[in-house]
């Protein structure tokens, strides 16, 4: 066999990944590893794809996709926060956010070039930044400022060579949401050292406190021109295994995403496009009563682990995760997660695998049914009481 390339032998693959394979050897787990909606898709979605398909909607559609779900796309994206996208050129629909990701990625990069990061951070930016053949620069988060991106830190770790901010908030995996100070702060920094910014947004419709104001940095001025917005069906409409992202952005950029869309993947399945636009059109209810399950598991999990020994957590704000420090165990976060698995049959995740700031916690994700949660956390605080 020929040599397989260097760049393929050196990809990433998540170690977050390693928990599932580790829980399948073990009987009556409970998981708070999964990082999807604990819902189906509701069934009027696909009633719709269904029909789309039976009625001959089997072909390739446009490679930034259908007009109706770019129009559809932007029109809710202007009534939730005013921006203002052209369907026909500042939005590209694709399989799922994280190609979203990588195609703004390989657009704004070079070889060589400098991407910030949150560290901790979504595990495939650092895979997808690596594939890219960009340098990832980690931007570090603290637990004492609630893992909230601050701009001081941001331009601390600019260099010569730094082309690229990305951006999560809501944040997978800490559920922080970045101050809108802050943001501005942010937005000036990007602006004096003419970046590029990936904001990935993927998790904005979950936010649970009425105080937590969560912004999107292209409304601030001087910005739409050159950041990137990742959205995404899978979180919002727990739609995790149709696969539809998109990308809003400046025209030129979303051009060139669209010409490198038509060369890996073309498009993304009409019939499923067609139903994407019955989400957007009527899908208020499933969100709603998502986020009311999650915001009501959040504050368990929250006051569970308040009343755990030796385990730490603060609040967060938003998305549907929790980071726990397990320092005081005095485990590292891989063998803590491998003995509470093996010893209470509970599955979490080492946050390790989200960037080096991450060692010492583990990522909880809170979407399971609240009997599930508070089965889970029963477990595991008479784990850490017997230790
Ligand atoms: C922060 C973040 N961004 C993007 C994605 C990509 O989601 P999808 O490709 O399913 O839209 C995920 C998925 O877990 C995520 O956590």
């Amino acid at each position: 066999m020929p040599a397989i390339s260097r760049r393929a032998q050196e990809a990433l693959y998540p170690s977050v990944r390693e928990m599932f394979e580790l829980a399948a050897g073990v009987p009556d787990t409970i998981s708070f590893a999964v990082g999807e909606p604990g819902f189906d898709t509701p069934k009027p979605m696909i009633d719709v794809a269904y029909q789309a398909a039976i009625h001959g909607d089997t072909h390739y559609t446009p490679n930034r996709g259908t007009a109706a779900l770019r129009e559809a796309w932007c029109r809710y994206r202007a009534k939730q926060d005013g921006t203002d996208y052209d369907p026909a050129g500042e939005i590209i629909v694709t399989t799922g956010g994280m190609e979203a990701v990588y195609l703004a990625m390989i657009a704004t990069l070079d070889a060589g070039d400098d991407i910030l990061i949150p560290d901790p951070g979504y595990a495939n930016y650092f895979g997808q930044a690596q594939m890219a053949q960009a340098n990832v620069v980690p931007v570090p988060l603290y637990e004492q400022n609630g893992f909230r991106m601050r701009a001081a830190d941001v331009e601390a770790a600019i260099t010569p060579r730094t082309r690229a901010l990305l951006l999560n908030s809501p944040s997978n995996p800490t559920g922080a949401v970045i101050d809108p100070d802050e943001l501005a702060a942010i937005a000036d920094v990007a602006c004096r050292h003419d970046l590029w910014v990936i904001s990935d947004e993927v998790y904005r419709a979950f936010v649970y406190d009425d105080h937590v104001r969560c912004l999107s940095i292209a409304a601030m001025p001087g910005m739409k021109e050159r950041t990137i917005i990742i959205d995404s069906f899978s979180k919002t409409f727990a739609m995790t295994g149709w696969r539809i992202g998109c990308a809003f952005g400046p025209k030129p950029v979303i051009d060139q995403m669209t010409v490198m869309q038509e060369n890996v993947v073309s498009c993304v399945p009409g019939a499923l496009q067609c139903g994407a636009v019955a989400a957007l059109e009527g899908a208020a209810d499933i969100l709603s009563t998502m986020k009311a399950a999650y915001r009501a598991n959040r504050d368990m999990v929250a006051q569970a682990v308040a009343d755990m020994p030796l385990v730490s957590c603060n609040v967060p704000d938003g998305a549907f995760y929790i980071l726990i420090n397990v320092t005081a165990t005095g485990m590292n976060d891989h063998d803590f997660a491998v003995r509470l698995l093996n010893e209470a049959h509970v599955v979490v995740t080492p946050a390790s695998g989200f960037g080096s700031r991450g060692r010492g916690y583990v990522r909880l994700s809170y979407v399971g049914s609240a009997e599930d949660t508070a089965e889970g956390l029963r477990r595991m605080k008479a784990w850490l009481e017997r230790l």
